[in-house]
């Protein structure tokens, strides 16, 4: 695979390129972006508390929703602190307390503080904020941004309003990588699409990595990326080769199953925990009767725990074949 440099004159990764540039762009969140910007046309916005899971628009929504209060006067009225570059209460006390008690010139609105994953401060850290916010509420909003509520201190969290970020919808990700495929012209058939949203489990930040990433290693611009190129990238076994190890195991001989299984390991790179997923998954959605099923996720259960202690990877690879042998011969 090659890599093409210089293609778009931009040059940007896209999560950077497709950054929604207004709350019009921000997909899948309208119960948040809604609410707060209510609160800004009502001149009532409250100290703020994104937090959720990665990729799904926080700080995407706290910038929108800046440049939209203060447009081009945005540099003198948003402070952007990420906290996780320095976690020491340092960043607490100078940045903020600079920024929050300079008179404003521009305008006589408030100023706003953006503390972008803020659950890397160290508690000291949390506690000095707690005590800067209710210092300079008067001319001062903060927004703080976190992955986990429970690892910000609790009296920080009642200061702010709070709204959790779920993981975006597939429809709503597909709105927005259509957009993407559109601008970009790329060529993807319709099962890569799928296995590009599911695989991106509510990370928008991941779908347009994954994608750009897919993207970039084409050995021409034109050429459809695929669903295997996708898993592939991901770095997830492909759907496919799974379930053709496990018909193997349930129709063919035990050196048959053996020999495939341990090729495809070989081949592909995989190790025993990816199939045993795979196999889980992939039986979900097979018919089976109740004792093949429990036998079968029983001792599946079994060699995971077993792999995740370190067990012997050799003896673990026959037991799978074993286990799913055994769990198919109770079907009647
Ligand atoms: N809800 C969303 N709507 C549109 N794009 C999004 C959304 N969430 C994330 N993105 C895309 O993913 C990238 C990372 O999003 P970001 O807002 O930094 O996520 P977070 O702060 O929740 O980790 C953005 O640049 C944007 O391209
Ligand atoms: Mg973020």
């Amino acid at each position: 695979m090659s890599i093409r440099a210089g293609q778009d004159n931009t040059n940007l990764p896209w999560v950077e390129k497709y950054r929604p540039s207004s709350l019009d762009y921000v997909y899948g969140q309208h119960d948040t972006v809604d609410t707060v910007r209510k609160f800004v046309q009502d001149g009532r916005l409250p100290h703020l508390l994104f937090y959720g899971p990665p990729g799904t628009g926080k700080t995407s929504t706290i910038m929108a929703l800046a440049k939209e209060i203060y447009g081009k006067n945005y540099r003198n009225m948003v402070l952007e602190l990420n906290a996780s570059d320095d976690r020491g209460i340092s960043v607490v006390r100078d940045q903020i307390v600079n920024f929050a008690s300079t008179r404003q010139i521009f305008s006589n609105g408030f100023k706003l503080i953006i503390l972008d994953e803020a659950d890397a401060m160290t508690n000291v850290a949390q506690n000095a904020l707690r005590r800067v916010i209710e210092k300079f509420t008067k001319n001062t909003r903060f927004c703080v941004l976190a992955n986990y509520a429970h690892k910000l201190n609790p009296a920080l969290l009642s200061r702010c309003t709070r709204f959790r970020f779920q993981p975006i919808s597939q429809e709503a990700i597909q709105l927005r990588i259509n957009d993407v495929i559109k601008q970009e012209g790329i060529n993807i058939d319709d099962d890569a699409l799928q296995s590009l949203l599911k695989l991106s489990k509510g990370d928008m930040r991941k779908a347009l990595n994954v994608l750009q990433a897919c993207f970039t290693g084409l050995d021409s611009p034109s050429q459809a990326i695929t669903s295997p190129m996708i898993y592939e990238c991901v770095g997830a076994p492909d759907p496919q080769d799974i379930e053709h190890v496990l018909d193997t195991i349930i129709q063919e001989n035990w050196e048959a199953a053996f020999t495939i299984m341990n090729r495809l390991k070989l081949e592909k790179g995989y190790a025993l925990i990816d199939l045993v997923n795979g196999f889980v998954d992939i039986l979900g959605g097979y018919q089976l009767e109740k004792m093949c099923r429990l036998t079968i996720l029983k001792g599946l259960a079994d060699i995971e725990y077993a792999i995740s202690r370190g067990g012997n990877d050799a003896i673990q690879n026959t037991a799978v074949i074993g286990v799913i042998k055994k769990g198919f011969e109770t079907q009647t």
